[in-house]
């Protein structure tokens, strides 16, 4: 093939980025997955961008940058249970069907969780009958319908408070802990291949109150026979104050050591805004240290990326003055916490560094 000169200036002003990124290499350091969680084209922090999606679906697809995805909406009760009975799966099957055809693993998101919850289960007068009706129903529909498709299920997602205790959601205000119970225990019946977690933020720190909070759910379901396979560290991490790998790692030693696995499902790391050269340099760290310490510990499965583009992400509108949390500017460059998890996954690799 003959390049034209125009052809040849083009190469010359954008050389070929590297293949084999963040999945490939994640797989070669012994991870199942490196994903990105996405949303329906056109709809919420997605709206104002149609003319990025071309770009973007470009990244998305590409099944050596992202071998799992999540919908970052899609599965949610609001949007899949609008109505008591009323089931519209339209949005979540956006992502499982780019999962499919993409060959990504589906993670799926989740259950059963006091926000984005449909208003009527808010409303509702219940008693516990009425209650562990709605909750079975809207299990066995949900998770029914996705059978067989999704490599994890968030079970409950946040079901804890700031100081550790049970979050004063409906489900626990009607329910007590048995709501828990229940969930896991129709999720197990439904579609008894999904891994079964428990996913919150805050989770992430060895010595937090919510890290022995979700121990304890943990092992509260375990002795009521109840099956848990993994516990979701969302890590919506702060780049000017995060954790360090070693607690990273001993945090998730500690679930591991229940008996589950771990993954980190929802990973950005905000800036606080204007963005500067230090704070990109704090938050590759950070991204950094979440790949090491999912390398080094043998029960992480996986990372997500609660998407890739800054644009797309829920950060700037939920902590108004951060942002710049995710892993492409707008202008589609990348933030320097890309090539540092390059970097990162591989001298783990050539290290052979042991999963333990
Ligand atoms: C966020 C979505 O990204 C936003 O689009 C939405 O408006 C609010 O929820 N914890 C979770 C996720 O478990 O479901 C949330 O996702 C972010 C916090």
């Amino acid at each position: 093939m003959r390049l034209s000169p125009f052809t040849l200036s083009l190469l010359a002003a954008f050389p070929l980025q590297t293949q084999a990124q963040l999945h490939a290499l994640a797989q070669k350091a012994g991870l199942l997955y490196f994903g990105a969680a996405t949303d329906t084209p056109g709809f919420r922090e997605r709206a104002p961008y149609p003319q990025s999606y071309a770009q973007y679906d470009a990244i998305l697809e590409d099944p050596e940058e992202f071998g799992q995805t999540t919908p970052t909406n899609g599965q949610k009760w609001l949007f899949v249970e609008p109505q008591p009975g009323l089931f519209n799966f339209t949005e979540g099957d956006y992502v499982a069907n780019l999962a499919n055809r993409t060959e990504k693993i589906l993670r799926c998101h989740a259950l059963v969780w006091h926000s984005q919850l449909a208003p009527w289960v808010e409303t509702t007068q219940w008693t516990p009958e009425t209650l562990t009706e709605a909750i079975e129903r809207h299990i066995r529909e949900v998770a029914g319908y996705y059978k067989g498709r999704c490599y994890a299920w968030d079970v409950v997602n946040e079901a804890l408070d700031e100081d550790g205790t049970y979050r004063k959601s409906v489900f626990y205000n009607v329910l007590g802990e048995e709501y828990l119970k229940l969930a896991f225990r129709v999720a197990a019946e439904v579609d008894p291949e999904a891994k079964l977690y428990y996913n919150d933020y805050g989770i992430e720190r060895p010595a937090s109150v919510k890290t022995a909070g979700a121990k304890r759910l943990v092992k509260m379901l375990q002795d009521a026979g109840v099956r848990i396979d993994g516990v979701g560290m969302q890590a919506h991490l702060h780049a000017d104050n995060h954790p360090s790998e070693e607690d990273l790692i001993a945090t998730s030693k500690g679930y591991a050591e229940l008996g589950v696995e771990v993954a980190f499902t929802e990973l950005d790391v905000r800036i606080k805004l204007p963005v500067d050269e230090q704070k990109l340099k704090w938050q590759s760290d950070c991204y950094e240290k979440v790949v090491g310490a999912c390398v080094r510990v043998k029960a992480c499965v996986g990372i997500t990326v609660w998407d890739f583009y800054d644009p797309f992400s829920w950060v700037p509108d939920v902590f108004p003055g951060n942002g710049a949390s995710l892993l492409w500017f707008e202008n589609f460059e990348k933030h320097p916490a890309y090539d540092g998890m390059v970097r990162k996954f591989s001298e783990l690799i050539e290290g052979n560094v042991t999963r333990e």
